[in-house]
């Protein structure tokens, strides 16, 4: 079914000024299957920073006050930059990410192989790792973050699943947050500075990750309790499941599929996106946990040849 989602809020005349009870700022269509909450959300933010320009009694406020945040001017192409870093490149690193992990079923040393190559690039790293993951995900996440902030979740009123999906799309969004926030914390350590690794990552527990020994120390960080086995379960979920909901509503958002009927095909794209990928989510995560192949107990040896090299002796176990 198609549905008319017409925002009946002031307009903004072409003389700047403010013109009250005028109807429709902008009439977006949205779709009566799933997702129909996610064309109407842009009307209704734009449609609250509007009403805040009509005082308690509906009079006109002073057009000098007209909406001019960055975040309300440019919402179109804060927007469609938006949709883009979560396929590219944050989707495409996931996915690349999740299969060098699940490669650990190819054994110990092949994972190994797989670190060095990407720690090849040497101090060209931290460059490639800010610009094509960390910036982007911070954008992606914290516009999101503003998206749902702004966002009615609307199950209880259309008992649709596009509804339900949509409000899960938001909750992943959460979760892959305080996930990827705490993952790149307890593995990287976010910033590799000296100060910042020994004061205050560490102390905390964080910064496991050794590239030179790296199927044991990632071993046993995700082995380390019960509590953050699970953590990185339904944190790797949450995330594939946002990636595979988010390309069909991306498919929206770029005016791939637009009729009810492409949208229903579209779900099937979503579905295998999903499937596969959470496929190799799984099997990354069990790889970690039960490949017998990785020598825990070696985690620190590493650690060791260092303390053994010291030249006083001092720290010699
Ligand atoms: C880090 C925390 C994250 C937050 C807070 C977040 C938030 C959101 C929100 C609220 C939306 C819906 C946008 C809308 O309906 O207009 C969204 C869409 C999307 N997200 Fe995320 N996200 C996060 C991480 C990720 C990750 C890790 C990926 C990829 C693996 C990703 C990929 C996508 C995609 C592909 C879309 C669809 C964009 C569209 O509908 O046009 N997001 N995200
Ligand atoms: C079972 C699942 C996962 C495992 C075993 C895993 C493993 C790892 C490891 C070992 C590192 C350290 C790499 C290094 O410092 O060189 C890392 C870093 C990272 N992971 Fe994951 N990860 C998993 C899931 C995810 C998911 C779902 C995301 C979401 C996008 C993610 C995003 C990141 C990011 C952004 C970094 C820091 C950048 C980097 O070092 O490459 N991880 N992960």
């Amino acid at each position: 079914m198609l549905a008319l989602c017409v925002d009946s809020s002031i307009l903004l005349a072409s003389s700047g000024a403010l013109r009250p009870g005028l109807p429709v700022l902008a009439p977006s269509l949205y779709y009566g299957g799933f997702g129909g909450g996610l064309a109407c959300e842009a009307s209704q933010i734009s449609s609250r920073l509007a009403q805040k320009l009509v005082d308690e009694k509906g009079r006109l406020v002073n057009s000098a006050s007209a909406p001019t945040s960055f975040l309300a001017r440019h919402d179109f192409l804060l927007r469609r930059l938006h949709s883009l870093t979560g396929l590219v490149p944050v989707g495409a690193y996931m996915v690349v990410h999740l299969v060098t992990n699940a490669s650990i079923w190819n054994g110990a040393e092949a994972f190994q192989k797989n670190v060095d190559t990407i720690h090849s690039l040497g101090v060209a790293l931290v460059v490639v790792e800010w610009t094509f993951i960390f910036l982007p995900i911070l954008f992606h996440a914290i516009f999101g973050l503003l998206i749902i902030r702004e966002g009615t979740p609307n199950t209880s009123s259309y008992a649709l699943s596009g509804n339900i999906r949509y409000t899960l799309q938001r909750a992943t969004g959460l979760l892959a947050f305080g996930f990827i926030g705490f993952h790149v914390a307890h593995l990287h350590g976010w910033i590799h500075v000296d100060w910042w690794l020994e004061n205050v990552i560490v102390p905390l527990g964080g910064a496991r990750f050794d590239p030179h020994n790296a199927s044991a120390t990632a071993a046993a960080a995700l082995r380390s309790s019960p509590f953050v086995s699970v953590l990185y379960l339904i944190g790797t979920t949450a995330c594939v499941f946002h990636l595979a909901n988010g390309i069909w509503t991306m498919g929206i958002t770029w005016g791939l599929w637009t009729t009810p009927e492409s949208q229903r095909r579209a779900n099937w794209v979503a579905i295998g996106v999903g499937t596969v990928v959470g496929i190799v989510g799984l099997a990354a995560w069990t790889g970690f946990l039960f490949n017998d192949e990785i020598d825990v107990e070696s985690r620190n040896a590493n650690e060791h040849r260092q303390v053994n090299a010291d030249p006083d002796g001092t720290r010699l176990e």
